[in-house]
């Protein structure tokens, strides 16, 4: 396995406290923990990668969401982050735990952030979330950890993430798959939902259509970016100086992707295309000494 520890140290940071946070995700979705890094911590510079040429991350295997992370991480690590957020959940599920020693930034998840919120709202918990995510059961073991004896249902979505990374938000056919989704849910009497994958957040007024109102919906996202401002603090490195404008990094085509980011920010962004070359990971090559 490749040895990630201390990897970028190559690269100086100016000041620790005015390096950027890295964000990433398979696409649009870690927008939804962008928008809250902005209201939460308004001072952050960000760094943004959506991977969206190898988007959806929900279906695929562990062995390529960790191969996938190592190469992001390392990257994001290049670019002199001072902390990276997963806002991926099925990234957080499936390798948070493998990678997190890896590299020497912290590196924080959306699982047990979104468990801790959850297990303050209700005891029927249903966790909406990528096939991968809902199979790795990472949400079930947080939260019972958190919390032993409350009831856990994991929901895989697969349709959502396409459908939203076309735009398909108010669509009725998006409606009738939320309703697929939701109502295995709704038979066992959730009191609370947990958006298991930062996409879903822009599904919020088609799922509010069909969950009744006692249905509290938890946004893991809002509550990993507490969890960064505590850490930060706890560090030493918040920034307390105006920051950098946002920088937007996908490796698939940029068009795309700005449509949907302008929607959710009000803002149209730059965004530069990083070729998946620039971003796969170069084993450095082992000298060898000559006697
Ligand atoms: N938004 C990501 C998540 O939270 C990934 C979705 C996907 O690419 O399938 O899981």
């Amino acid at each position: 396995m490749l040895n990630h520890r201390f990897a970028g140290n190559e690269r100086p940071i100016v000041s620790p406290n005015s390096a950027p946070i890295g964000v990433f995700d398979s696409g649009v979705g870690g927008l939804t923990v962008l928008r809250e890094l902005y209201r939460q911590l308004p001072y952050e510079s960000i760094i943004y990668f959506g991977d969206t040429a190898r988007l959806p991350y929900g279906t695929r295997s562990q062995e390529q969401i960790l191969k996938f992370v190592r190469e992001i991480l390392h990257w994001m690590v290049q670019q002199g982050a001072k902390m990276v957020i997963m806002a991926c959940n099925t990234s957080s599920a499936l390798a948070l735990e493998t990678v997190r020693s890896e590299f020497n930034v912290p590196i924080l998840g959306l699982i047990l952030p979104g468990a801790r919120a959850a297990v303050q709202q209700g005891q029927r918990i249903g966790v909406i979330a990528t096939p991968a995510t809902a199979a790795s059961d990472a949400y079930r073991r947080a939260i019972l950890e958190v919390e032993p004896g409350t009831q856990v249902w994991q929901m895989g979505c697969p349709e959502f993430v396409p459908l939203i990374e076309q735009n398909r938000l108010e669509d009725p056919y998006t409606v009738s798959v939320a309703q697929k989704y939701l109502e295995p849910l709704l038979e066992r009497q959730i009191d609370t939902l947990i958006y298991g994958c930062t996409h879903y957040p822009y599904l919020a007024p088609v799922l509010h259509r069909i969950l009744p109102r006692s249905v509290k919906l938890v946004d893991p996202a809002v509550h990993v970016v507490a969890a960064a401002g505590q850490e930060l603090d706890l560090l030493g490195l918040k920034n307390l100086r105006p920051p950098m404008p946002t920088r937007f990094c996908v490796s698939g085509n940029p068009q795309p992707f700005i449509r949907l980011a302008s929607q959710w920010l009000g803002y149209a962004p730059i965004v530069e295309r990083i070729s998946l070359p620039e971003l796969v990971y170069q084993q450095p090559v082992e000298l060898e000494t000559v006697e």
